[in-house]
C-alpha cells in the first residue's frame, strides 16, 4: 500500500475518520479490541489503542492534526523500553512504589525523554504491541505499516507518543527545554513565576482526566479541606506522585538549581469554590500548578485564571488543559475568584524544595 502521509487527510478515508473522531469528541475508536477494555478503571493507564479521545485537550488535537501532515522518516525511539505486565525499566525497579497506582498489565512502552530523562509510560494493546515489536532499531519505519490493518493510525499514535521519532528527535527535545529555560528562566528568577505550556503529554492529560473523574465519581476522593469545602482533594496520591517526580528536572532547569519533590496535592473544585489569597508553607518553595480538567470543555484556556501578586504587580495566568504555571508559592500571594455556575476545575499542585532543604517533605 502506498504511503498516504504526504496528505493523509485527503487520501486515506480510515485515517480521515479517525481524525474526525478526534476533532469531534467520540470517546471510543475503532482500534480498540474487547480484550483491551479490561483495564481496571481505578488504576492509571494510557492505552494508545483505546485513548479517551474526548478528553485530549483540543489545542493538542489541532497540533496533532498539523503534525500528521508532515512527511519525515521515523525510527523506533532508542530510548523506548518495552515491558510486559509487572516488569519495570531498571531505573524504576528500586522505586516500585511510584507506579503502585498504575495498571500493571499488558505491554507498557516506557519512553525516556531526551531532555529531562523522565520515563513516560504508554500502554500498547496487542496490535500496536505487534507493530512495535516487528520494527528494527536502526531501520526507518516503513511508510505504511502494513503489518496489521492499522496503517497510518498506528504511525500517528506511535509518533505522537514519541515511540517513533525522527532521526534528530533527541537533539530537538533538548533544544526545546533549553529554549524554555532561556525564555522563561529570567522571569521565574526575577518575578517568581513562569507559564509552562503543554507541560504534560496530551495523551497523559486525557488518561489522568479519566482516572481522577472515576475516583471522584466513585467516592474514592473526599470532599473538602481546610481551604475550601467545595473541592475534592487528594494528598500525595500515587499517580500524581509519579508525575511529580517526572517534572523535577524541568523545574530544576527553570530554577537554575537542583530541586527535590516535597508533596503533591490534587484538587477538583465544584462551582462556587473560591481560593482566597494566601501564601504557601515552606514545603512549597517552588511549585507548579497543572491545569488538568475543566468543564464545560474549554476550546483554549479555561475561564478560571490564577492570580499572582508579583514584584511586577498582579499577574493573571490563564491556562489550557495540560498547561502548568511555575511559581514561588511562599513568596507570591496567589488566589482565584469564585468558580462560575455549572463549572468544575481540577488542578494538581506539585511542590518542591531545594535539594539541601532539611525540613519535613510532608
Ligand atoms: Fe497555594
Amino acid at each position: 500500500m502506498a504511503s498516504s502521509l504526504n496528505n493523509p487527510w485527503q487520501r486515506n478515508p480510515a485515517w480521515q475518520e479517525w481524525m474526525t473522531s478526534l476533532m469531534g469528541g467520540v470517546s471510543q475508536q475503532s482500534l480498540a479490541a474487547d480484550s483491551e477494555s479490561t483495564f481496571p478503571p481505578d488504576r492509571f493507564y494510557c492505552l494508545l489503542d483505546d485513548l479517551p479521545l474526548h478528553l485530549i485537550p483540543r489545542p493538542a488535537v489541532r497540533a496533532l492534526h498539523r503534525q500528521s501532515g508532515e512527511s519525515e522518516r521515523l525510527f523506533l525511539n532508542p530510548d523506548c523500553i518495552l515491558c510486559s505486565n509487572t516488569e519495570l525499566p531498571q531505573q524504576l525497579v528500586e522505586e516500585e512504589k511510584l507506579v503502585c497506582g498504575f495498571a500493571r498489565q499488558g505491554t507498557i512502552a516506557w519512553v525516556q525523554d531526551a531532555a529531562s530523562s523522565a520515563l513516560l509510560p504508554f500502554w500498547l494493546g496487542p496490535r500496536l504491541d505487534a507493530v512495535v515489536r516487528s520494527l528494527r532499531q536502526d531501520e526507518p519505519v516503513p511508510s505504511s505499516l502494513d503489518l496489521s490493518d492499522l496503517n497510518d493510525d498506528a504511525r500517528m499514535l506511535l509518533s505522537a507518543a514519541a515511540i517513533l521519532v525522527p532521526e534528530n528527535h533527541a537533539t530537538l527535545r533538548r533544544r526545546q527545554l533549553e529554549e524554555t529555560v532561556r525564555k522563561w528562566g529570567p522571569l521565574f528568577c526575577d518575578a517568581g513565576y513562569a507559564p509552562l505550556r503543554s507541560l504534560i503529554h496530551p495523551f497523559h492529560v486525557a488518561a489522568l482526566r479519566r482516572y481522577y473523574r472515576y475516583l471522584i465519581r466513585t467516592g474514592a476522593i473526599p470532599l473538602g479541606d481546610h481551604q475550601s469545602s467545595q473541592r475534592y482533594v487528594a494528598y500525595n496520591e500515587p499517580v500524581a506522585r509519579f508525575f511529580h517526580r517526572s517534572l523535577t528536572p524541568v523545574l530544576s532547569a527553570l530554577a537554575g538549581e537542583p530541586l527535590k519533590p516535597s508533596y503533591v496535592y490534587m484538587a477538583s473544585y465544584r462551582s462556587g469554590a473560591e481560593l482566597r489569597k494566601h501564601t504557601d508553607r515552606e514545603q512549597c518553595d517552588f511549585s507548579i500548578t497543572l491545569c488538568l480538567d475543566f468543564s464545560p470543555e474549554p476550546a483554549l484556556e479555561t475561564p478560571w485564571p490564577i492570580r499572582l501578586d508579583t514584584n511586577r504587580g498582579t499577574v493573571t495566568v490563564y491556562q489550557a488543559l495540560g498547561d502548568g504555571v511555575a511559581y514561588r508559592g511562599i513568596r507570591l500571594p496567589h488566589y482565584r475568584d469564585r468558580l462560575g455556575e455549572r463549572q468544575t476545575s481540577t488542578s494538581i499542585f506539585f511542590h518542591y524544595v531545594t535539594e539541601d532543604f532539611t525540613g519535613s517533605l510532608d
